[in-house]
């Protein structure tokens, strides 16, 4: 069965980013795919604050991203580009740890103003890794309904657009089967 690593770079508590992630998740769910879910919250701020790429749960995370077969990415937009602590936890993962696996990126912010950093911030992010970037979501906050996590998207375009990225994502992974 194919795999799939999420990974949410918010460390707010609760989060959109969050929210949207879990909705995402349940639709690649739908499509038969299991699924890990982490948080740069789950991680020790010591390992992410003092480099410590050999530890436990940094290899855990690296060992489960080797073993999937695509990636979904998400971060709150601050000062225009992915959160500080996404790229200190992405930092400690090895070199080409995204290697030949689709990658769908996730971004939320204030406003539409700063939509362009998913293709010139987070998209470079995942190509360094060496993985695959589909087009990916930008959200904005106000579209993803904190107190409504279950089902956190009202607009109908919305919805169907998030469909159809899941989609793509879903058939790029298996044709790479
Ligand atoms: C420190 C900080 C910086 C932010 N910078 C931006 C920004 O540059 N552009 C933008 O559109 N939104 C910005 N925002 C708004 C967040 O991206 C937005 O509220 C998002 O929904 C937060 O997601 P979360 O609930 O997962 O934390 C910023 C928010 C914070 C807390």
């Amino acid at each position: 069965m194919s795999k799939i690593v999420i990974l949410s770079g918010s460390p707010a508590i609760p989060s959109r980013t969050d929210i949207s992630l879990k909705y995402i998740e349940k639709l690649v769910e739908k499509e038969g795919f299991t699924t890990e879910y982490y948080s740069i919250t789950d991680f020790s701020p010591i390992d992410l604050f003092q480099g410590r790429y050999d530890s436990e749960d940094i290899l855990l995370l690296a060992e489960k991203i080797k073993q999937a077969n695509g990636i979904i990415i998400g971060s709150p937009v601050y000062k225009a580009s992915y959160t500080g602590v996404l790229k200190a936890l992405i930092d400690l993962l090895p070199e080409g740890a995204f290697k030949d696996k689709p990658v769908l990126p996730i971004m939320i912010g204030g406003s539409n103003r700063h939509l362009l950093a998913i293709d010139y911030a987070l998209k470079p992010l995942i190509s360094i890794l060496k993985g695959e970037p589909m087009q990916g979501l930008y959200f904005v906050d106000k579209e993803v309904e904190k107190q409504n996590p279950l089902s956190p998207i009202r607009d109908e375009e919305l919805l169907n657009r998030t469909q159809s990225q899941v989609n793509e994502f879903v058939e790029a992974i298996q044709k790479r089967k």
